[in-house]
């Protein structure tokens, strides 16, 4: 067991343990990927098969995270350094450490320019400038925001500035402070979105649409797609979950913590997508996933309804909130590592990583316009980043870091920090040591098959 940390490098409560796991969960992936997967995959057969691989999977990945974390009280490249000690393992392990902090900084570039994008949405929205568009027109209104990134650079300047002042602050005066006031107001959004989503009419036909059992369509992509977005979704493979168990008090029990994360997460999509189907049903309107859905469909069906406009606004704002807190997430293990590392004061350590970040970003944020000739197989910089890390990096990472958990940790570690009774701690192991690496395997086989034919 390592050092123990100060209180204020803590969570104050195991409340707030979850609702950062919940803000770092609930993102991009939960608004525009998982309702259209619904969709598209069999309703409530896909929600099933979602749920099985969430417990049989997600839950136990992100458990061996905390553990991790909470055991060495230490960013990702520390962590497995010196786990790789106490277990007489190879100092290489640590590897997987710097390429889980490197993955999270990518993903973050990413990140930043499509908050960068909600950011501007909801000031264009709040000043009238996106009014009673059509499809068209709406469309027109996306692309010229992407190739005209210079008011784009506001706004993802000060995306930028809201993640540094939440990083430099520290863990309990920042991270802790920020995840209690944004996470509430998160769900409130949600809750008002909800409640005019009852009111379009189409609620039950949504309902219907998004729950209804479909048995027969359950194929193999269905079950791959289902526990690709397990994974995303539960920002695994980024050190983002072992930094912030680093932060956890041992008086904690981490399976519970942890299975209430994932039922949370899970609750909320759903409510996301009680929002986003009554909406498009009620105009008549396809879902489509990605960023078509949100920033192009979404203001067009909104725009349709009675008092759409306010909503529009409202419902910009939750995906600007769940951005931040995904957001921050990600930037916590470099910062810890920075802080740690080179033993710098913790506002330092925040600027360097996030100036980094910016810098990194803003490539990205050029990859339509200014550096739109950089293309790889057909790709721009933002959707190579988007490949490279969903494809490789991540599926890489999850499976060194559960075959390091699984087969190198010592029992005596694992059952020490876990404490759960005998039957739930055996099966957690089995699916550690032989579930999850094979369906991981399985997934980035399946990956790569696909991007190259
Ligand atoms: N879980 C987030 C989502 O669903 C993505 C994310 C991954 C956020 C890793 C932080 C860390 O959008």
């Amino acid at each position: 067991m390592q050092a123990e940390r100060k209180a204020q490098e803590l969570w104050s409560h195991r409340s707030v343990f979850i609702l950062a796991l919940m803000g770092s969960s609930i993102g991009l992936g939960n608004i525009w990927k998982f309702p259209h997967l619904i969709s598209e995959q069999g309703g409530g057969t896909f929600i099933l098969v979602y749920l099985i691989c969430m417990l049989l999977v997600g839950v136990p990945m992100m458990t061996a995270e905390v553990l991790i974390g909470r055991h060495t009280r230490s960013n990702p490249v520390q962590a497995l350094r010196i786990l790789s000690q106490q277990t007489g393992a190879s100092p290489n392990w640590q590897w997987v450490g710097v390429l889980a902090i490197v993955t999270g900084l990518l993903i973050f570039s990413f990140y930043a320019v499509v908050a960068a994008w909600i950011f501007y949405y909801v000031f264009s929205l709040s000043s009238g400038l996106l009014v009673d568009v059509g499809l068209d027109q709406s469309n027109t209104f996306f692309t010229q925001m992407l190739i005209n990134p210079d008011a784009l650079v506001i706004s993802h300047t000060l995306f930028m500035l809201i993640v540094l002042l939440i990083l430099g602050a520290g863990v309990r005066r920042g991270l802790d402070r920020a995840i209690r006031y944004l996470m509430p107001l998160m769900l409130l959004l949600v809750l008002i979105l909800l409640v005019y989503a009852t009111q379009t009419g189409y609620f039950a036909q949504a309902y219907h649409h998004l729950f209804s059992f479909r048995p027969e369509q359950i194929t193999s992509t269905m079950v791959l797609s289902a526990l690709g977005h397990a994974f995303f979704t539960f920002s695994l493979g980024m050190g983002v979950i072992m930094t912030y168990g680093s932060y956890l008090s041992r008086k904690e029990s981490i399976g519970q913590t942890v299975a209430c994360v994932g039922v949370m997460d899970t609750v909320l999509a759903l409510l996301v997508g009680m929002v986003i189907f009554p909406v498009l049903l009620s105009v008549q309107m396809e879902p489509v996933s990605g960023p078509g859905l949100l920033f192009i469909t979404m203001p067009v069906a909104f725009g349709q309804l009675h008092a759409g406009q306010v909503l529009c606004v409202l419902f910009f704002l939750f995906v600007g909130v769940a951005a931040v807190t995904s957001a921050i997430s990600l930037m916590e293990p470099v910062t810890a590592w920075i802080e740690q590392q080179l033993g710098l004061k913790r506002f330092t350590a925040a600027t360097l990583a996030v100036l980094g970040a910016w810098v990194l970003s803003l490539v990205v944020l050029f990859s339509f316009s200014y550096f739109a000739g950089f293309t790889l197989l057909q790709m721009n910089v933002f959707e190579q980043l988007g490949a490279l890390t969903t494809y490789v990096l991540l599926p890489v990472i999850g499976f060194a870091t559960m075959i390091f958990t699984g087969w190198i940790l010592t029992r005596r570690i694992t059952q020490d920090e876990l404490s759960m009774s005998v039957p739930f701690y055996y099966l957690w192991r089995l699916c550690l040591r032989y579930l999850v690496p094979f369906v991981i395997g399985l997934i980035f086989v399946t990956n790569l098959y696909n991007v190259s034919f």
